[in-house]
């Protein structure tokens, strides 16, 4: 575990992860959105102990991470002009692209498609990892599949201690959840996954863009529908039931205490998900909230540590009150609804 400055990261710091990088090991870093679990990209080895560190599986790419937007060129065969648009306006910064491959990139980096996720990174320890290492960096969030992202260093280590070469602490991530994967390999593009650039941002950078099915689906859809192969895979859910309540406030905040009386009766310990405006009127064992709803940043900051503390007091159950789902709340949504499995009440 390496404590570094977050603005000015000291360099041997940096050159100890680094040298890991550069032998084909693994790093966790911190990035704006959460920790990253950082491989060369162009090492086939070492992607694939990246997959096998954190239990992925081998059918869903990492997002592959550059300190420089030329490295665009070299990993991806196209860069179409919104591309070049959208890398000046967002990079670095929390925003994905999908492009269509180069020959340089390993199969396993992309888990074998005809397509590449890339993204500059806006925090100062991960791009002087990235420069340093002196290769493309393919990181995926620092957890075990299907477990919160990491949004502090501690909660690497309460996943892959034991599993991983270093840390590189830099403190609590700013933005909270992943960066939003749009596809500009379709045409209109397409957000695959909400995230930290929202889509209304995007939309008026863009003009035309469209969100993919399931970034709003209230249910699993069929496999084939998922342009983006994580979406298949069970996500972001602690260890205990989720269930989401949505609708309008006041119904909610009587739904998700019939709900918690309910588990309580049951012997269940039940925790609530809530907000600074609900969280006076709530019961259960355990209530937590995620701040303000006028605040949707905050709230998708706290959104990761949050469900994670719920496990460390190990309740049963999470009750979580929905939010808007307008900016950041379209990515705070689509988290809960799938650390829930889909298990979502309306409460109207
Ligand atoms: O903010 C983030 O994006 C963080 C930090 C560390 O940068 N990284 C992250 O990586 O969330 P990961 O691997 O947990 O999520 C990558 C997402 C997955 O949903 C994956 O399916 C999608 O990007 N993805 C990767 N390559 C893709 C491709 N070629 N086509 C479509 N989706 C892709
Ligand atoms: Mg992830």
């Amino acid at each position: 575990m390496l404590k570094v400055d977050p603005q000015q990261p000291e360099i041997e710091k940096i050159q100890i992860a680094a040298n890991f990088i550069k032998k084909g090991g693994l790093v966790a870093f911190p990035t704006e959105t959460v920790y990253g679990l950082g491989a060369d990209a162009l090492n086939a080895k070492a992607v694939l102990a990246l997959f096998e560190a954190k239990k992925r599986p081998l059918d869903n790419p990492p997002i592959v991470h550059i300190c420089d937007a030329k490295d665009v060129y070299r990993l991806a065969k196209e860069v179409p002009p919104e591309a070049e648009k959208l890398m000046k306006t967002f990079w670095p910064g929390p925003l994905t692209l999908i492009f269509k491959r180069s020959v340089i990139v390993p199969d396993v980096t992309v888990a074998g498609l005809d397509t590449i996720a890339v993204r500059m990174p806006r925090h100062n320890v991960a791009l002087a990892l990235i420069k340093e290492s002196n290769c493309p960096i393919s990181a995926p969030s620092a957890n075990l599949a299907g477990k919160p992202s990491p949004t502090m260093a501690k909660h690497v280590l309460e996943d892959l201690d034991g599993r991983i070469d270093a840390v590189l602490d830099a403190g609590p991530t700013a933005i909270g959840v992943e960066s939003t994967v749009l596809d500009l390999t379709v045409d209109p593009p397409q957000v695959l996954r909400p995230g930290g650039t929202p889509y209304e941002v995007l939309k008026k950078t863009l003009g035309r863009v469209e969100l993919n099915p399931i970034v709003t689906a209230e249910k699993p859809l069929p496999v084939d529908r998922a342009r983006s192969p994580g979406v298949k895979h069970k996500h972001y859910a602690p260890d205990a039931d989720v269930v989401v309540v949505e609708g309008e406030l006041s119904s909610v905040v009587n739904k998700v205490n019939e709900l918690s009386e309910f588990y309580l009766r049951r012997g269940s310990k039940v925790g609530i998900l809530c907000t600074d405006e609900t969280v006076r009127h709530h019961r259960a064992d355990v209530v937590k909230s995620l701040g303000s709803r006028s605040n949707l940043a905050g709230v998708a900051k706290n959104l990761f540590r949050l469900l994670r503390e719920f496990d460390l007091e190990k309740v049963d159950v999470v009750i979580a009150e929905g939010v808007p789902t307008q900016g950041l709340g379209l990515a705070v949504m689509n988290r809960l609804r799938k650390a829930s499995g889909y298990k979502i009440v309306k409460a109207d």
